[in-house]
């Protein structure tokens, strides 16, 4: 079977880590790169060895693009999303899939129509750890899952990224810049949920750029900064999450399942790999856990893969957009729920993606 030939549009910070992984992969051909500012583009595909730099537009009309990686900053997500499968191409597009869950449920249904994929990261749930994860509850290793908490707490972007206006802006802020990892993580565990509660707060309402080039520069915080949400799963849990950039310092960190027997503790969502802990029962000890799958390192762009693999096989790809707009649906119902003062039920489901098999080597996905 020949390479799918993918374009990337959006070449900024987390282009060049899509670029070398891409790149590495036998079945995908990285034929173009595009960007709003040209010499983004020029610089990704001198760095990366990519045949050619473009302008969105251009790189949208080639006939020998078959398949768009979405790279551009959350609030150009749909437009660009539903331009490429306007063009007839599958798109898989960088978090979250669309500021709405209306457009997300518009740009899910287009490329039904159209006949083609839509996948959206996050993908770190395919990485070694949270496949382990996943198999020892499909295992019953800590029995009935009962409950979850989840805590992504930190000071905020603004001390190293070089553009960390747009974690302020819609479509950013906590919820939706990291509430994908957790909300991905925890729907791929546990099943899709039914219904959510949140409270949420703005701390500050401007923020200091502390990295370079923008050293000094106020920020204008447009969205909450601080969101503590509780979640009932459809099948029973009741899991907690708290996403934050206004926390200095915590030991409270990433994900925890308990179960009727024992206790998963899940590593960082936002990666690849482990450490996986248990502690079975009340007296047991706590005991690292060895990873069964590959794909333990830095692997964003696995999704995308996962994606391609699925189209040549006509099997279904696990970074869905169903998934992703049903934790687009998390995330904005958390922020109404505390503006409603309410529950909040969502109007969304999805499948929980299929497990990948234990045991084989990285990339090898299920082939
Ligand atoms: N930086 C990270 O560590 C990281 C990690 C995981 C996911 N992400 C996600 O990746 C996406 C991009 O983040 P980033 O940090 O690379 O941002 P960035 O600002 O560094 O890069 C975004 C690029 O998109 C370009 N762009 C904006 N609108 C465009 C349009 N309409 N058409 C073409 N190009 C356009 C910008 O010019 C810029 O070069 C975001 O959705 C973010 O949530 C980032």
């Amino acid at each position: 079977m020949s390479a799918s030939r993918v374009g990337i549009v959006g070449c900024g910070v987390i282009a060049k880590v899509y670029a070398e992984k891409l790149n590495a992969l036998p079945f995908i051909d990285l034929v173009a790169c595009a960007d709003l500012e040209r010499d983004r583009a020029d610089a990704l595909a001198q760095a990366h060895g990519i045949p050619k730099a473009l302008s969105p537009d251009a790189l949208l009309s080639r006939s020998d693009v078959d398949v768009v990686v979405n790279l551009t900053v959350p609030q150009a997500h749909i437009a660009v999303s539903r331009a490429a499968i306007d063009a007839g191409k599958s798109v898989f597009s960088e978090k979250p899939l669309a500021l709405t869950v209306t457009e997300g449920r518009a740009l899910v249904a287009a490329a039904r129509a159209k006949g083609v994929r839509i996948g959206c990261a996050p993908d770190t749930f395919l990485g070694a750890g949270l496949q382990t994860c996943r198999k020892l509850i499909d295992e019953g290793a800590i029995g009935q899952p009962v409950a979850a908490n989840g805590f992504m707490l930190s000071p905020g972007p603004e001390g190293w990224h070089p553009r960390p206006q747009i974690f302020y802006e819609r479509g950013a802020g906590p919820m939706f810049d990291m509430g994908p990892y957790y909300f991905t993580a925890l729907v791929m565990l546990l099943g899709p949920a039914r219904r959510i509660t949140s409270s949420a707060r703005i701390t500050h309402k401007e923020r200091m750029i502390g990295s370079q080039p923008l050293k000094g520069q106020r920020i204008p915080v447009e969205v909450p900064t601080h969101v503590a949400s509780v979640v009932d799963f459809a099948s029973g849990p009741v899991a907690t999450l708290v996403t934050s950039f206004d926390v200095q310092a915590s030991r409270y960190r990433f994900l925890e399942i308990y179960g009727t027997e024992g206790t998963l503790a899940v590593p960082d969502p936002n990666t690849f790999g482990g450490p996986v802990q248990i502690k079975r029962g009340f007296r047991d000890e706590w005991k690292d856990v060895e990873l069964t799958h590959g794909n333990a390192q830095q692997s964003r762009g696995l999704g995308l893969a996962d994606m391609v693999r699925g189209i040549e096989r006509k099997r279904p790809h696990r970074a869905s957009g169903e998934l992703a707009l049903h934790v687009l649906d998390l995330m904005e119902s958390s922020i109404r729920a505390s503006t409603d003062g309410a529950h909040v039920l969502l109007g969304t489901t999805c499948d929980r993606p299929a497990p990948l098999p234990a045991g084989k080597p990285d990339d090898s996905l299920d082939d």
